[in-house]
């Protein structure tokens, strides 16, 4: 078997509560999984489930509470700064709201050399680099002056692509790249991302809440719900036959292209929000919204475990849907 570029490991992240004497947020607890080269690993879920602090442990944005970052069969969970620095220039991550991400008082020409310049590179190469790149991404190199608020959002989601690809990465985090775009542009800019990954050899950590765009980009999905994943497998598996209850319910919310088949399927309907992080509910965490709960689901936490014999999916539920 060959190394996955990146495996993740029982990945723990607790924040302190916000408020003195507020209890702990452990807003991811124990997630496993792994991404090979060249593929795009979707991870789905409501928000405050813990899809961006684990995209943000992966790109050491957030150092790990615990768990095992490996990358290209590195640790890389727990590198200083300076011994991270080299490997900083492999795992990019594009963010939601493209210009919030942006520095609105730099030009494009410096948010996009700027990670070159901070490699070694001279003023005049990166700017030659960043040129080359904006026509990469579809852009008009001769804007290179110009700042983020003469772009509009799919434009500018483009700079952070641009600025992302700078170091020649191998692995991109896309924090819910699309959500802030209007639809038009998000098909756009979905586009864009596929071609670079089969130009660039790239691969993919997509987090998204939307599950249509996530079934279009995706070779595997890994759903969460409260700092868990709770399925994780091929997308064929998942978006035909969802083993987890709470799978089957993201499911059922998505609208079908087909009205008549749109009328006649059939909804499940969570009850209320999800539990805080804070205080999770004891068994499986799903068991209060969950329509199949039983006794044992009250009290025993389902481990993730392969689902169904001569599959590669995996299921964290004591009553997994078959077939
Ligand atoms: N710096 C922080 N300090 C305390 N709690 C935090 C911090 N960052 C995130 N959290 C909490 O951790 C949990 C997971 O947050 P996270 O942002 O990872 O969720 P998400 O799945 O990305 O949600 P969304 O879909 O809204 O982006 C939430 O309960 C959130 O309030
Ligand atoms: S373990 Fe029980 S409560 Fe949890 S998802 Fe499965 S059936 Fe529902
Ligand atoms: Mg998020």
């Amino acid at each position: 078997m060959t190394t996955p570029l990146l495996r993740v490991r029982d990945l723990t992240m607790t924040f302190p509560g916000r408020r003195a004497r507020s209890a702990p947020v452990r807003a991811v607890d124990g997630v496993s999984f792994e991404v090979a080269t060249g593929e795009t690993l979707g991870l789905v879920g409501e928000s405050g489930c813990g899809k961006s602090t684990t995209g943000r442990m992966i790109v050491r944005l957030l150092q790990p509470t615990s768990g095992s970052v490996e990358f290209g069969g590195r640790d890389i969970g727990r590198l200083s700064q300076r011994a991270l620095k080299p490997l900083r220039t492999e795992l990019q991550m594009v963010f939601q709201d493209p210009h919030s991400s942006l520095n609105p008082r730099q030009t494009v020409a410096r948010i996009i050399s700027d990670p070159l310049i901070v490699q070694g590179a001279a003023v005049a190469e990166a700017r030659r680099r960043a040129a080359e790149l904006m026509e990469l991404v579809g852009l008009i190199p001769e804007h290179i002056d110009r700042y983020p608020h003469e772009f509009s959002g799919g434009q500018a989601q483009r700079i952070g692509i641009a600025r992302a690809l700078a170091t020649s990465p191998r692995l991109v985090v896309a924090d819910e790249p699309v959500s802030a775009l209007d639809v038009s542009v998000q098909a756009q800019i979905v586009n864009l991302m596929e071609r670079l990954q089969r130009e660039l050899g790239l691969s993919y950590l997509f987090i998204a809440h939307d599950l249509s765009v996530i079934k279009r980009v995706c070779d595997r999905v890994a759903v969460m719900y409260l700092g868990r994943i709770v399925e994780i497998g091929a997308k064929e598996h998942l978006y035909t036959a969802p083993a987890h209850p709470y799978t089957r319910a993201l499911l059922s919310a998505v609208p079908l292209p087909d009205p008549a088949a749109e009328r006649t399927r059939e909804r499940i309907t969570l009850l209320g929000d999800p539990p805080s992080p804070a205080a999770p509910p004891p068994g499986c965490t799903f068991h209060p919204r969950c329509p199949k709960a039983r006794d044992i689901c009250r009290t025993e936490a389902p481990a993730l475990r392969i689902a169904a014999a001569g599959e590669a999916r995996q299921v964290a539920c004591h009553f997994p849907e078959s077939g």
